[in-house]
């Protein structure tokens, strides 16, 4: 598939299953986010691979995440405790801003989003399908801190990534006038 092809067909999935992408396809994926644009090249980004049983790990994360938050609610609970389980693979993207006097810390966490993308679209390139997720986990600093990352440190995007089960969604007919107009 042609890369405008892929920018253009590019479709979240959100079931997925084994396998993940292997060794040397994630390191495609994580070349292909390091190539987005950042300026200053700050590399505002820290990337957290969480595979195998390394998922339940995190699943724990955002269980203890929910209950700091005060819900008890046990559906809740369980749902967060398997969340990480629905794809073999979990890309962690986090904004590790850099104090800079004119880079913003909001800019910097747009450099991140781009590079997530990239690996999204790789990830599609490569034939795997991926979905990006967030929720108050992102922002919880337990969670940050579980991953790695520094107080102030965010995360961007979970990117869940693996094997498309079942048929994709059709893409959306989007006509262009609605989002589109010449300045
Ligand atoms: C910053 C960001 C956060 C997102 N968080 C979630 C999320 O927590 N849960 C979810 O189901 N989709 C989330 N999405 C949306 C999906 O990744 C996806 O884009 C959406 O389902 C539309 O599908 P499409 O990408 O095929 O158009 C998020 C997207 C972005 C860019």
């Amino acid at each position: 598939m042609s890369a405008i092809e892929t920018l253009l067909n590019r479709n979240s999935h959100p079931r997925l299953v084994a396998p993940g992408p292997d060794e040397a396809e994630l390191e495609t994926i994580l070349r292909a986010a390091m190539r987005a644009p950042d300026h200053g090249r700050l590399r505002p980004w820290r990337f957290v691979v969480i595979a195998g049983d390394r998922r339940e790990l995190l699943g724990q994360c955002f269980r203890d995440s929910l209950v700091i938050r005060g819900i008890s609610d046990e559906a809740q609970l369980t749902k967060a405790l398997n969340a990480p389980l629905r794809a073999p693979l979990v890309l962690a993207g986090l904004l590790h801003p850099v104090a800079h006097e004119k880079i913003s810390r909001d800019e910097q966490g747009h450099a991140v989003a781009a590079a997530l993308h990239a690996a999204q679209l790789a990830a599609d390139a490569l034939g795997y399908g991926c979905v990006w997720r967030t929720g108050g986990y992102a922002t919880d600093p337990n969670v940050v801190e579980a991953l790695g990352g520094d107080v102030g440190d965010e995360v961007i995007g979970f990117l869940y990534l693996g094997t498309r089960e079942g048929p994709s969604k059709l893409l959306p007919e989007e006509p262009l006038e609605s989002f589109v107009r010449y300045f």
